[in-house]
């Protein structure tokens, strides 16, 4: 059976974080290894609302197939937003509506890679756009991140061997890590690429969720004709619509289209309705104060619980938005001989070493907190620092 299968899907693993999530199905698990928003805070009722609204306004209509490029009105509403938040202003024909921000990730693969090509991917990275980026055959050339950004140095190596044609961003509240880029980091990243032939991909679903500091600049501040800008409505609205967008130059633009005309025609026509009929509710903004709100509680909890209750030689990120903390253990140990104490203390986090390219242990760790209450989440960080002192008491750290 094994060679009916293309060699582009044969050689990309499985989500390892799926497999995660089948050990802590059991009820008594409490779980920080998923990636959820929190469905409490879903709009159920709005949504309910827009749906009504959809079907008496627009009936038929909006169960037709339609254009590729997505419906008018979300376009128009992420054109304001970018131009609110950061004064740029995007043609709505460089906005692209997309199924969720990793179909995104999957045309700019479709779109720019050819097998072996190079890209540049922070290190640790986002999960799914390793995954994205495998089926397309490229090489990755991860470039480590630390709590300012990415490593310069380590960026500016990549270059005289290797022509990479894309580079891979989450600048804000990342995950894994929840680390945002400072604006230095960023206009020192911007300085070097500009002269180069090579696209930046900001992807960020998560720079509305910002619960501290200021609003940092958008690469396409920095480099305008080189940014390609990720967006998402699964952590401001719901993941289930799978609505999200790309920004592109528009030669980039035109050849997105067709790859996501060749992918799926358009993305789902009643959700984007739907959706737009919501945002135009006028509720959004308050919306997603609620969300950052309960999510800034939560972290706030865990970062204090984990002061009660890790050792301190482990080292915790302190991000200022997002969804997830980063651990690091002392002495390179591995995270997954935690793992294993802690399912067995029944609490369950991801091990860091899926985020890295080709690495089988890393002494990392990334610890949701956006779907776990706050006595909840206590009571997790109790059991995971138990987990921990036997851990480092066993290997005298
Ligand atoms: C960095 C990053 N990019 C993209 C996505 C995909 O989001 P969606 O396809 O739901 O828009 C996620 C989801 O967790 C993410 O964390």
């Amino acid at each position: 059976m094994n060679n009916i299968f293309s060699d582009r899907i044969s050689d990309v693993p499985k989500s390892f974080i799926r497999e995660i999530l089948k050990v802590a199905v059991d009820k008594e698990v409490i779980s920080f290894a998923g990636g959820l928003p929190n469905r409490t805070l879903f709009p159920v009722q709005e949504l309910r609302m827009a749906t009504t609204q959809v079907f008496d306004k627009y009936g038929p209509d909006a169960l037709q197939y339609s254009n590729s490029e997505g419906l008018m009105a979300l376009r128009e509403f992420i054109r304001a937003r970018y131009k609110n938040k950061f004064d740029l202003d995007i043609p709505v024909d460089e906005i692209l509506i997309t199924s969720g921000s990793q179909q995104g990730l999957d045309l700019l693969g479709k779109t720019f890679l050819n097998e072996g090509d190079d890209i540049i991917i922070e290190e640790p990275g986002y999960l799914g756009a390793i995954q994205a980026f495998s089926v397309y055959k490229t090489r990755f050339n991860p470039v480590k991140i630390h709590d300012q950004g990415m490593d310069i140095v380590a960026l500016k190596n990549v270059f005289p061997g290797r022509n990479p044609k894309l580079i891979y961003t989450v600048p804000n509240f990342q995950n894994p890590s929840g680390i945002s880029y400072s604006d230095s980091n960023r206009r020192e990243i911007a300085g070097i690429l500009e002269s180069r032939k090579l696209f930046l991909i900001e992807d960020d679903p998560y720079g509305d969720l910002r619960y501290t500091g200021k609003a940092s600049l958008s690469f396409k501040q920095l480099i305008p004709e080189q940014t390609i800008m990720l967006g998402s409505f699964s952590k401001t609205v719901v993941p289930g619509f799978r609505l999200g967008w790309i920004v592109a130059p528009a030669p980039i633009f035109e050849k997105l289209l067709i790859a996501k005309q060749a992918s799926d025609l358009h993305s789902n026509q009643f959700a984007q309705y739907v959706l737009a009929e919501y945002l135009a509710m006028g509720g959004f903004d308050a919306h997603v104060s609620k969300i950052k709100s309960v999510y800034n509680l939560q972290r706030e909890a865990m970062l204090k619980s984990i002061s009660r209750h890790f050792p301190e030689q482990v080292h915790v990120t302190r991000p200022e938005g997002g969804m997830f903390l980063w651990a690091s253990l002392p002495n390179n140990i591995s995270s997954m001989k935690l793992f294993d104490i802690a399912i067995q203390n029944k609490v369950a986090f991801v091990p860091g070493h899926p985020f890295y390219i080709g690495k089988k242990e890393t002494n990392t760790l990334r610890l949701n907190f956006s779907s776990v209450d706050e006595a909840t989440i206590e009571l997790g960080i109790g059991r995971l620092g138990a987990a921990l002192n036997i851990l480092l008491d066993g290997t005298d750290s």
